[in-house]
């Protein structure tokens, strides 16, 4: 079977700029499963149905049925520049939709409803035995895939080649996300910091503490504190763990 990388982490900690790059690396193509979850978010929020109340459960694991979730990476040439993942939803090209510190906010209420779970985990393994039945020889000579999440390395690939578990201060977290939202226009106006920064660690605390697949490092995981680290760093750091 394709050697698989899991990384896992907490939000921004630059779980999926850093599989993207190791996956652009190794010639291993890419699953963001953050953007599953996401995207029912935004089917749920466009619907008008709030996330927040525990009574819209069943009325969001419909969706998460029913929505298509299709996900397009482009690979660059170019070791430095970055691959950009385009996200569908439905056909709907929802790359940035999905982005909005909204859909943030209410993303990790959406996913600690087990069925959303289970109709999510059941998308993604198709993806996943999809993309490794299609997938090319590689730079590194071998099939690959790198998945990043929460529950990768403990429910979606428990059989992991790779496990990685990313972890960084919430403030520089904080900081790397705003950067990325203003960068990218989607900063939306009055967001400060101290705002963003509350969000992460709020958003980190519900998902360790649900009770389907919580956020938590798995037993036979790497940890790697990226606070200190450039992305390079924790690309080359992830790389040389695949080649060991
Ligand atoms: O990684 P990203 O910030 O896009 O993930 C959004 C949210 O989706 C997370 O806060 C988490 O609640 C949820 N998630 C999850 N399990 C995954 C990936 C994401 O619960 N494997």
């Amino acid at each position: 079977r394709p050697f698989q990388v899991a990384i896992d982490g907490p939000a921004a900690s630059g779980k999926s700029t850093t599989a993207k790059m190791v996956a652009q690396r190794l010639g291993f193509d890419y699953i963001d499963t953050g953007a599953f979850y996401r995207c029912v978010t935004l089917a749920a929020l466009s619907k008008g149905i709030d996330p927040s109340k525990p009574s819209q459960a069943s009325q969001i694991s419909n969706l998460a049925q029913s929505s298509q979730i299709g996900l397009k990476t482009v690979f660059s040439n170019s070791s430095s520049s970055l691959p950009t993942t385009r996200v569908f939803l439905d056909k709907k090209d929802v790359s940035s939709d999905i982005r909005t510190e909204t859909v943030s906010k209410h993303v990790s209420a959406v996913a600690a409803i087990g069925p959303v779970r289970e109709a999510v985990l059941q998308k993604v393994r198709d993806m996943g035995a999809t993309s490794a039945s299609t997938s090319q020889e590689s730079n590194s000579g071998r099939a690959g895939l790198v998945m990043d999440g929460r529950d990768i390395g403990t429910v979606v690939l428990p059989n992991a080649d790779l496990k990685i578990f990313l972890v960084a201060d919430s403030r520089v977290r904080a900081e790397r996300r705003l950067q990325e939202l203003a960068k990218s226009g989607r900063k939306e106006e009055g967001l400060d910091l101290e705002t963003v920064q509350k969000d992460l660690e709020r958003r980190d605390e519900l998902d360790r503490t649900r009770e389907a697949s919580p956020l938590r490092k798995a037993d036979d995981a790497v940890e790697l504190d990226t606070s200190h680290l450039t992305i390079e760093g924790q690309v080359d750091a992830i790389v040389q763990e695949v080649y060991r």
